[in-house]
Parts: structure tokens; sequence; C-alpha cells
């Protein structure tokens, strides 16, 4: 599959890469490529994702915020870095809001500094999120970005150290020409998801007969987007020449729905007797969310292509699978 995208013969260093969106990235590449996946088993979607098994991949664990140990784990030939690793699902974020702000923004400082060092550097993609667009975010575009966000409040730490992130990428293309590009995950979801994805718990619990929790009334709206689908731009934004410098959302605004029928779509397609159960959020939330992917469309001839009944019945046939 590696070859769809002539990512070939490379050697890819990637960090996070243990997660739900890194393991898959890997899976992807293992064929043609050498791949090391640095990441401090946070999460750990890896023993699930048969990785283990492969020649080509190698684990090597560790901190992004342990400078010394990327130098010494980034072998000077690697020609591509992707920076997936990061402290999201809002319950961690809520916990330790120093610990996000220090992996997020030093972790990024830090994998971005010690790329500096490589001499054949093809590209350096970094993971935003949708969540920098703050509160309501219907439409919207790459470039323009008025984020309302609460200040002080633990939630909002997250995707303002993501959108730093997002300028620390963009200052070293700027000052060191640095071939670097970032992508803004729009509610991804999919087989081996770890953590605390809506799609991943509504699955899980329906598959097991449990109740499926909605926060308020469930009339929070979000777009869907399918792993699959994200990891093609992720590839496309890793090859084109075109992405140096710029941040795309990639998502899918066509599978767009409210949680609450979200929930009802994944109880019926499990064909579960599973029951809502709403709960009061004692967070403030995003009441809106969905992409506009027209700069990852006209650059990078990104299209998602599994709409959401499909890739909810994808997902939960997986499940079933491992249960
Ligand atoms: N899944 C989504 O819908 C979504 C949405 C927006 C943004 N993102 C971003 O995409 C990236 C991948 O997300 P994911 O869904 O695969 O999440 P994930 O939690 O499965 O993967 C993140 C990985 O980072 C690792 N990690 C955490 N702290 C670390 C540290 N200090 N040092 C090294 N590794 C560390 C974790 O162990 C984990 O394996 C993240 O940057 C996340 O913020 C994901």
């Amino acid at each position: 599959m590696g070859n769809r995208y002539n990512i070939i013969g490379s050697k890819i260093f990637m960090t996070g890469g243990a997660g739900f969106i890194g393991t898959r990235i890997a899976r992807e590449l293992a064929d043609d490529n050498e791949i090391i996946l640095f990441d401090n088993l946070h999460n750990n979607a890896y023993k699930t994702s048969g990785l283990g098994d492969t020649p080509s991949v190698r684990l090597v664990q560790g901190d992004v915020r342990d400078i010394e140990a990327i130098r010494k784990a980034m072998e000077p030939d690697v020609d591509y870095v992707i920076h997936a690793a990061a402290i999201a699902g809002v319950d961690t974020v809520i916990s330790n809001p120093m610990r996000v702000l220090e992996v997020n923004i030093k972790g990024t400082f830090n994998v971005a500094e010690a790329a500096l060092g490589l001499k054949g550097l093809k590209k350096f993609v970094d993971f935003s999120t949708s969540e920098v667009f703050g509160q309501h975010a219907y439409n919207v575009d790459e470039f323009e970005i008025n984020p309302t966000v609460t200040i002080g409040e633990a939630r909002w730490t997250y995707a303002m150290s993501k959108l730093i992130g997002e300028f620390v990428v963009h200052a070293h293309h700027l000052q060191n020409h640095m071939p670097t590009g970032t992508v803004r995950p729009f509610n991804i979801y999919g087989p081996n998801q770890v953590g605390v994805g809506a799609i991943h718990q509504f699955v899980k619990r329906a598959i097991a007969g449990e109740d499926l929790t909605i926060h308020d009334d469930g009339s929070q709206i979000r777009a869907w987007c399918y792993v699959d689908d994200f990891i093609h731009g992720v590839l496309l934004a890793m090859k084109s020449e075109r992405s140096a410098g710029r941040s795309y959302n990639i998502g899918n605004a066509r599978s767009t729905v409210t949680v609450y029928n979200l929930a009802r779509m994944v109880i019926d397609l499990a064909g579960s007797k599973s029951k809502l159960a709403f709960k009061a959020m004692n967070y403030s939330d995003v009441a809106l969310r969905i992409p506009n992917i027209k700069s990852a469309r006209d650059d990078l001839g990104f299209e998602p292509q599994i709409e959401l009944e499909e890739g909810l019945k994808r997902t939960i046939e997986w499940y079933r699978g491992t249960k």
C-alpha cells in the first residue's frame, strides 16, 4: 500500500507510534519502509495491532519530554518524522492539564529540535486537532481561526497546546526551512481505537449490551471520519511538496450527526438491546464541529470515501471479531 503514495525504502520515525492512528499508519507503510515507533505507552494500541510480528517496525519506549531519548532513537538517516504523540482524551486533559501542556508543547519543541539534525529530512508531519477551533466550528477553513475558549478552564489546555504546536512547526519552516506540514484530525474512529473516543465507547458497550452514556441531551454535532480516510490524508500530506508550511483539516463533513443519533445508529447497526443513559456534563463542550477540507482537496487531492454507516459497520465487525 505504501506504493500508492510512492513512500518506499524510507526510514520513518513516528512519535505516538503505539497509538490508535500511529499503529494504523505503521501498518500501511511497513511493507515498503523501516519504521521506528517512539512512544511511552501512555496508551497502547500496539499490543493488539499485530505490529509486534513485523520485522520492519521497531518500538522504542521513550517520552517526548526527554530530548536526549528522542535524539538517541532518531537515527541520522531518518527520512520522515511523524509527530503524533500527545495526551488527548478529555478526562486526562481535565485531571492533569500541566502534563498536557508539557507533553504537547515541550514534546513538540523537542521532536522538532531533534529533527533539525536530520540531513535528509523529507517531511515533518505534525498532528494538531480540530479542537483548535474552540466551541463553535462550522465549515471552518484552515487559515482563519477564531477559537472561543474559556481562560483557565483545563479542558482548553489541549486545544491551545496543539495550536502552539502548529506555531512551533510553522516557525521551524519559516526560520529553518524545515519541510513541516500539519494535519488536523476531525473526530477519527475505526478499529483498534484506544482511550476515550465516543464511537469506540459506544460500539464496545452496544456489543456488550450495556448502556451508552450521552452527555446532556446529546445534541452536540460532529462530523466523523473513518481512520482509513484519515490515514489517506496524512500520507498525501506527507508526500506532497505543496504541504510544506501548511495546515490541513482532515475530516468528512458528509458524515455529520448529533451524538444522540450516533448512539441510535450504533445500537441499530449492532442489533443491540442497549439503552441510552443521559448524564449532565460538568465541563464546557463543543456544540458544533464540521470541517471545511478545501485546502486538503485543492493541494493534496484528498477526498474521504467511507461514509458513517459503512465505517460503523466495519468498526462493529472488527470489535466483534476481537471481543
Ligand atoms: N483520534 C482523533 O479523533 C484525534 C482527533 C484530534 C487529534 N488527534 C491527534 O492525533 C494524534 C494521535 O491520536 P490517537 O487518536 O492515535 O491517540 P492515542 O492516544 O491512541 O495515540 C497517542 C499516542 O501518544 C503516546 N504518548 C502520550 N504521551 C506521550 C509522551 N509523553 N511521550 C511519548 N508518547 C506519548 C501515547 O502513549 C499514545 O500511544 C494525537 O496527537 C492526537 O492529539 C486525534
